[in-house]
């Protein structure tokens, strides 16, 4: 939820003459970032309105930078973590561990311990732009025996995830299919009699460009197509977005300190 006083996003022309006033001002020949807060913002309210009922949890290896992260704690991200630097790094900001969950796709058992031990809510156990299918998830022919597995070892498993990467931004068809098999796998828990699942995890994969208001309808059709509010009153949406927040508010500032022309090239 925003509850912030509004930052306006700079516009293309206010941002470089910014740049320009740092470099002026700090005599800075060094290259820097500049973070737009406007944009996060932004950002964050065309998610929360387009896609009200998917919580994001922010994958913070898409970009680390600690004064992001900050803004997203302020906005009221939760975070998807991968590894043991990128849960401190979300805790020494003062987030509650039940805003964090573990979801390296192939995690190793020390990491577990200590996610364990500082608390992260939830453990993901599957699987940027590059395609995940062949190498992490479970095939449907592998649902029922790892079901039956996690019954023998008393694990309690609570949904499904799954992350269509890069495709999602331009097959939106992915996330119907995607999401008509987690239907299967649920049915599939409930026909082995385990507690009910009540967690869905669509992953990431949105980028900010305007495609992403038709990636979010895809989602919300095959949300009401598959889990209608009706028989599915608990069922708890979550997403694993990267790109979708740090892909726009970041503008590298770099002074050009040599030139020169070669052949019809420009070097800078
Ligand atoms: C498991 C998982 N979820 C989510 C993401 C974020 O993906 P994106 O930046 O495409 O939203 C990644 C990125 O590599 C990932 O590995």
């Amino acid at each position: 939820m925003v509850t912030r006083k509004r930052v306006a996003a700079l516009s293309k022309e206010e941002l470089i003459v910014f740049i320009q006033s740092i470099i002026v001002a700090k005599q800075q020949d060094e290259a820097f970032y500049v973070l737009d807060s406007g944009l996060v913002m932004d950002l964050f309210c065309t998610w929360t309105c387009n896609l009200p009922m998917v919580q994001p949890f922010y994958a913070i290896k898409c970009n680390p930078n600690l004064s992001f992260i900050r803004e997203m704690v302020e906005l009221g991200s939760i975070f998807y973590c991968s590894s043991f630097a990128e849960i401190e790094a979300v805790l020494s900001l003062g987030v509650s561990p039940d805003r964090i969950i573990l979801a390296n796709p192939c995690k190793v058992e020390s990491q577990i311990k200590y996610a364990y031990s500082v608390g992260p809510s939830r453990l993901e156990t599957s699987g940027a732009k590059f395609p995940f299918g062949a190498k992490f998830g479970a095939l449907s022919e592998e649902v029922v025996p790892l079901l039956q597995a996690t019954q023998a070892t008393n694990l309690n498993i609570v949904g499904v995830s799954f992350h269509i990467s890069c495709s999602g931004a331009i097959h939106f068809h992915a996330f119907d299919g995607a999401i008509a098999t987690t239907k299967i796998v649920f049915e599939q828990a409930a026909q082995l009699c385990m507690p009910k699942m009540h967690i869905l995890n669509i992953g990431g994969g949105f980028s900010a460009g305007p495609q992403f208001t038709k990636g979010a309808s895809a989602v919300k059709n095959a949300l009401q197509k598959y889990f209608p509010n009706d028989s599915n009153s608990n069922l708890t949406v979550i997403a694993e977005p990267g790109r979708f927040f740090a892909e726009l508010p970041f503008t590298l500032g770099t002074s050009i300190i040599g030139k020169r022309v070669w052949h019809q090239y420009k070097e800078y």
